[in-house]
């Protein structure tokens, strides 16, 4: 599941990069499509229900924003801080709320999500672009201690979340889509069930330059 095999790390851990770039929109590679607000009024969600399971349409928005350059030592990562939020036609009380990060490392191409979702689960995906740039995929497992899957004790025991998967595909009109795979061991149930959501995002609004951006371009008291 890790990408970056160990051998590749250096030997100095504490010593954090110089003339680091403050612009976090301009080296963010293959998630610069990603920053902004966002709009999609054509989710499909697949959940389980004691009776079976419920496909939901649902609205979605999303802001994403980037943050200052973040450094793990040599590590140095871009990012976007995310909301979602959903709803549905018939009802006004939230279908689903996430929050969390997207990090890119350019020197590595790693790209990371990290996820937390009200119900108690928290989730940090890993991996890459494809060649082209036009799609990403990131997945995560439970029971890894790097790129894993955390939830509730309820949720361990009666709806236990063993991997999960989101791809990425960069549409030619600006748009993005995507397709996320969470597969679920359901209490009672024989077959494992795919939890599946999916939507197209449309822009709304443009992002807000990240906070050292706007210092180093006086943009700030
Ligand atoms: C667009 C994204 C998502 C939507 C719209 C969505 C929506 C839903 C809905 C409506 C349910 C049924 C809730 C209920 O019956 O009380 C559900 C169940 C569940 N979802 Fe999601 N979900 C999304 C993404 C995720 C992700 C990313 C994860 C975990 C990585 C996740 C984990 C679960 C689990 C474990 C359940 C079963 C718990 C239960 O039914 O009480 N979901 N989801």
């Amino acid at each position: 599941m890790n990408p970056f095999p160990a051998q590749d790390w250096p030997d100095d851990i504490f010593t954090e990069p110089e003339d680091v770039d403050p612009n976090t929109l301009a080296n963010l590679g293959p998630l610069t499509r990603l920053a902004g607000i966002w709009e999609g009024r054509k989710g499909i969600d697949l959940n389980p229900k004691a009776e079976g399971p419920e496909r939901r349409a649902f609205l979605e928005r999303i802001e994403l924003q980037p943050i200052d350059p973040q450094a793990n030592g040599p590590q140095l990562l871009y990012g976007l801080r995310y909301h979602i939020h959903i709803n549905t036609e018939e009802e006004d009380i939230t279908f689903h709320d996430q929050v969390g990060y997207w990090s890119y490392e350019p020197a590595t191409g790693l790209i990371m999500q990290s996820l937390t979702i009200p119900r108690g689960q928290a989730v940090l995906s890993a991996g890459r672009a494809s060649e082209d740039g036009l799609s990403l995929k990131v997945a995560a497992r439970r029971g890894e201690t790097d790129y894993g899957i955390v939830s509730t004790a309820f949720l361990e025991h009666a709806f236990r979340t063993d991997s999960f998967e989101l791809t990425i595909t960069f549409n030619p009109d600006g748009s993005w889509s995507y397709i996320s795979d969470t597969m679920l061991s359901v209490r009672g149930q024989a077959e494992p069930f795919r939890h599946r959501d999916r939507n197209t995002l449309v822009k709304v609004a443009e992002p807000t330059p990240n906070p050292l951006a706007l210092i180093a371009a006086g943009k700030t008291g």
